[in-house]
């Protein structure tokens, strides 16, 4: 499931405007397959831990794309002002120290129109489930390489300055229910200013 095509769909939709791509925490960058090569140019795959880094280098050698592999991480991330069309998140904002820090720097490095593109999960709505994650949540952290399962980072784009073009949302399930909900949607940066601002612009 966590290999599941709804956790990529935001990424391969955004394929059309992915020329030169930024993807932030890219892990092994288990996303590659996801990407079009007849429509990205060069991938920057971000990503601080050492041990990710060297499996996500050994994934981009067996692929077509031109990727690099870069030591970095999302607060302070290695690429210029206005370099990227499009910004992948997939899976990170649970993990980063501040995610609207993070995103404030996701769109410092786009290109005016360029796109984020996220992945995420989240807090669940249901007050039962959210509950449970509360309860959950400090040892998951402490177990799961800092992994938060209670934030909101639908909120955290909105209050990044992002404007949603597109949001889907679903419920993990099985042995993966503990992440509560899942997000994956485009954002651009934008004129709006508050969540409801954005509301009219989802699809
Ligand atoms: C759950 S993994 C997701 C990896 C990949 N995006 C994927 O979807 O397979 C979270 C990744 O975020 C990275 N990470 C954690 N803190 C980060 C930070 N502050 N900046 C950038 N990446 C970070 C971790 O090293 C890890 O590779």
């Amino acid at each position: 499931m966590w290999r599941s095509r709804v956790r990529f769909h935001a990424p391969a939709r955004a394929a059309a405007r992915n020329r030169a791509v930024v993807e932030i925490g890219a892990g092994s960058l288990a996303s590659l397959p996801f990407y079009d090569p007849a429509r990205v140019r060069t991938i920057r795959a971000i990503e601080p831990d050492p041990v990710m880094r060297a499996l996500a280098a050994r994934r981009a050698r067996r692929g077509e794309l031109a990727v690099t592999v870069e030591d970095g991480c999302a607060e302070a991330l290695p690429v210029g002002d206005g370099c990227a069309d499009t910004v992948v998140v997939a899976y990170v904002l649970c993990s980063v120290a501040d995610p609207v820090a993070a995103l404030r720097e996701a769109a410092r490095v786009l290109a005016p129109g360029g796109q984020l593109v996220f992945a995420e999960h989240a807090a669940s709505d249901g007050p039962v489930a959210a509950r449970l994650q509360r309860g959950l949540d400090p040892f998951w952290r402490r177990f799961v390489g800092g992994c938060s399962l209670v934030r909101d980072p639908l909120a955290a784009v909105v209050n990044a300055g992002f404007t949603l073009r597109r949001c889907e949302t679903g419920v993990f399930t099985g042995a993966l229910a503990a992440l509560g909900r899942h997000l994956g949607g485009i954002a651009e940066i934008g004129l709006a200013t508050s969540a409801g601002d954005t509301d009219a612009g989802m699809r």
